[in-house]
């Protein structure tokens, strides 16, 4: 589809978000127009956008005075997206603001909502596939013409109409803004974002403007990555961690049998990570200590640069837990331990395949990895001693 960037650019300073409405049902012409708008308008693979032409009973979860209340909008749109693109927010948002500047240009209000909606009043209507949920919607309607009290209290309390200067936004704000990226800027700056919070920080180059999201603080339930990362990721983590419970057991078997291979009694195995990997590293040290073939030091990954205060040598063992997918950094510090260090190194990080995503969740299936080694460590020097158990499910409960 052609993107109409003349209406849609002229809608961006018209668009606001409108939680009271006046309940007066768009033509079917209108209806159509939006419905056609959505089958065509497929910027990217895995997301979608779909008009509801009844507001269910019970949608908007926001109670009353709260954010995310909705009253009186006859329609809305509903956008999709299939959580297996790793993008997928991303996509959605640029999808979804598509769909509402469109509304906008045709006179009608709208308001993202992103966390305080029941998707499950609408997933019967929907019919989604397997990976797909409802990233956000937006009630579609006319507001009412004098801003309620409520909606004046709202837009006060999160300062919508407020925008950081660009100044704030843009990385290598000492470069000189070319008219074509200062006008790209203005229209960005006033997009909306969850709670107000302006997320984005933008790096402008010679021909390009890059995106990207700041840290910052704002409502926990919604992700950044819509409104330019991810908490929606990390229910879905957890979803499929239940879900995939046999598929961990035994990918951490293999990784804990072949760990325990770069193993020798009394050579102490240096465990090295960061951030939430560093909770597997510590429990991973705990195992081989417990167990005492075999001395378990946990190290933070920047610590270990500084390994000769460490007293490492030669042939002793290190354990690098990292995320996944890792990186060409992870690489480097790999050869830095096998090949200058002399250490027998070994890389653990979850297999993509068991579509984990957060190193938070990703921690869990690399600590059975190393309550693994350790055990299968023992059993390699010790094979009397099988009455030291596989970790098993209730003790992963005190995790
Ligand atoms: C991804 C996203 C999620 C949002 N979720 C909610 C929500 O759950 N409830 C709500 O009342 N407003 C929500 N908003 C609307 C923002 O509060 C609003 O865009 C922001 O305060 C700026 O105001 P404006 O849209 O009037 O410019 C959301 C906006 C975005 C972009």
């Amino acid at each position: 589809m052609d993107i109409p960037y003349k209406s849609w650019y002229a809608a961006i300073p018209q668009r606001h978000s409108q939680r009271t409405y006046n309940g007066k049902r768009l033509s079917n012409e209108s209806l159509d127009h939006l419905e056609n708008l959505c089958e065509k308008f497929r910027p990217f693979a895995g997301v979608r956008a779909v008009i509801i032409r009844e507001t269910p009973q019970g949608v908007y979860k926001g109670i009353v005075g709260s954010y995310g209340e909705i009253k009186n909008a006859p329609h809305l749109a509903a956008f999709i997206g299939d959580m297996s693109v790793p993008v997928v927010q991303e996509a959605a948002g640029y999808l979804g603001q598509g769909v509402i500047l469109e509304a906008t240009s045709m006179g009608l209000q709208t308001c993202w909502i992103g966390g305080f909606f029941r998707p499950e009043t609408l997933e019967h209507t929907l019919g989604l596939g397997e990976k797909e949920r409802i990233l956000s919607i937006t009630p579609i309607g006319y507001g009412v013409s004098k801003k309620s009290t409520r909606d004046k209290v709202m837009s006060f309390a999160i300062r919508s109409h407020r925008r950081k200067p660009l100044e704030k936004m843009v990385t290598n704000s000492s470069k000189e803004l070319t008219p074509w990226s200062r006008t790209a800027l203005e229209a960005a700056r006033l997009a909306p974002s969850a709670a107000n919070r302006q997320p984005w920080r933008f790096t402008v180059k010679t021909d390009s403007i890059i995106v990207s999201t700041g840290k910052v603080r704002g409502v926990s339930r919604i992700s950044r990555r819509l409104d330019c990362e991810s908490e929606r990721t990390l229910d879905q983590d957890i979803r499929q961690l239940k879900s995939i419970g046999r598929e961990i057991i035994s990918w951490a078997e293999r990784e804990g049998t072949a760990i325990s291979k770069f193993t020798s009694p009394n050579v102490p195995i240096y465990l090295i990570s960061e951030g939430p990997n560093h909770i597997a590293a510590q429990i991973g040290m705990m195992k081989f200590n417990e167990y005492s073939v075999l001395k378990g030091i946990a190290a933070i990954r920047e610590e270990f640069k500084h390994h000769y205060n460490i007293s490492v040598t030669d042939s002793d063992s290190a354990v690098l837990i990292t995320g996944s997918p890792s990186d060409s950094s992870d690489d480097v510090y790999m050869s830095v331990l096998a090949d200058s260090l002399k250490m027998r190194a070994y890389h653990l990080h979850v297999d993509q395949k068991l579509r984990l995503r957060l190193p938070l969740v990703q921690a869990i299936p690399n600590t059975i990895a190393l309550q693994m080694a350790a055990y299968h460590t023992v059993l390699r020097y010790n094979p009397d001693k099988e009455s030291f158990k596989l970790p098993h499910a209730e003790a992963f409960k005190i995790y």
